[in-house]
C-alpha cells in the first residue's frame, strides 16, 4: 500500500562546491534525473551558492534547501544570514545537523528558534537528529530523541507540525566521524518507531503516523535499498554520496523503485 506521507531524497552538499562548481553539478544532476512524480528530490549547496542556484534550478525537478541560516530576521549579527534573506530561493531549510551542533555548539534552543522561523518564513524545516556514540553506549537513544524532538519542536504547533520533517541521523554513523560505522536497518526501525511514537506523544496519534522521517549517516548507493526497506522511513539525507552524480543518480533509481513498490 503507498503510503500517504511525501517521500524525499535529499543531498547535503556540506561544504563542498564553489558557486560555479554548484551550478555545473547541477546540470549534470537535471540532465540524468527527470522531474519525480512521487519522490521530491531537494538539493542542499552552500549559502553562498543558494542564490545563483535558485535562478538556475526547474523547481519542478529539484527544491533547493538552506543548509543554515540564523532566526533572527534582521540586525546586528556580523557573518550572519537570515531566513528572510534566503527564504526566496529556497523551500527547505536543514536545521540541527549534527555537525551545527557539536561543530558549532548550536544549543537545542538556537534549533528550536530555527524551526520556528523556517516555518514562520514559508519554508519546510527538516530537523535533523540523532544520538552520539557515547550517548548509544550508554543506552541513551531513545532519551536522546525523545530530548531533542521535545526541544527542538516546542515552538511548533499541532497546527504548523505538517510543515516538519524528521531526519534521523545516528552522529556515530556519518562518514564524516572518525571511526563511522554503518547503522544496520535492524537500528533504524527501532529509533523511526520511537520517532514517531514520540511525535504521537506530543501531537497525537494521527500526526505520528502522517509525518516523514528520513534517514541519513554513510548512505550510498549499495546501501540505500536496505534503509528504503524499513518500514517507517520515507526517504534519505545524503552527504558523501550526493556529491558523486553516478552515485547520487543511483540512490534516486533505488529510490523511486522501491517507494513504487510499495
Ligand atoms: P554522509 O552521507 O556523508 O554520512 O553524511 C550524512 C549527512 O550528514 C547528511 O546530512
Amino acid at each position: 500500500m503507498t503510503s500517504p506521507r511525501k517521500k524525499y531524497i535529499i543531498a547535503n552538499w556540506k561544504m563542498n562546491f564553489t558557486p560555479g562548481q554548484s551550478s555545473i553539478y547541477l546540470q549534470r544532476l537535471a540532465n540524468r534525473i527527470p522531474a519525480q512524480r512521487s519522490i521530491q528530490i531537494v538539493l542542499a549547496p552552500t549559502t553562498v551558492s543558494l542564490q545563483p542556484l535558485s535562478l538556475q534550478v526547474d523547481r519542478r525537478q529539484f527544491k533547493l534547501a538552506a543548509q543554515n541560516f540564523y532566526w533572527r530576521d534582521y540586525g546586528a549579527y556580523t557573518g550572519e544570514t537570515s531566513v528572510t534573506q534566503i527564504r526566496t530561493f529556497v523551500d527547505y531549510a536543514l536545521v540541527g545537523h549534527s555537525e551545527r551542533r557539536y561543530v558549532f555548539n548550536e544549543s537545542e534552543e538556537d534549533i528550536a528558534q530555527k524551526v520556528a522561523a523556517a516555518i514562520r518564513n514559508g519554508l519546510t524545516p527538516i530537523l535533523c537528529i540523532g544520538e552520539t556514540a557515547v550517548e548509544r553506549k550508554d543506552g541513551e537513544t531513545a532519551a536522546t530523541i525523545y530530548r531533542q524532538l521535545t526541544n527542538g519542536l516546542h515552538e511548533v504547533s499541532k497546527e504548523d507540525i505538517s510543515k516538519v520533517v524528521i531526519a534521523y541521523e545516528p552522529v556515530w554513523a556519518i562518514s564524516s566521524n572518525k571511526n563511522a560505522k554503518p547503522a544496520k536497518p535492524a537500528d533504524l526501525d527501532e529509533a523511526v518507531r520511537l520517532i514517531r511514537s514520540h511525535i504521537s506523544k506530543l501531537y497525537g496519534k494521527q500526526i505520528g503516523e502522517d509525518i516523514s522521517v528520513l534517514y541519513g549517516g554513510s548512505v550510498n548507493a549499495d546501501t540505500a535499498g536496505g534503509y528504503l526497506d524499513v518500514e517507517g522511513v520515507d526517504g534519505l539525507l545524503i552527504g558523501g554520496a550526493s556529491l558523486i552524480a553516478d552515485s547520487f543518480c543511483a540512490i534516486v533509481e533505488t529510490a523511486k523503485e522501491k517507494f513504487n513498490e510499495r
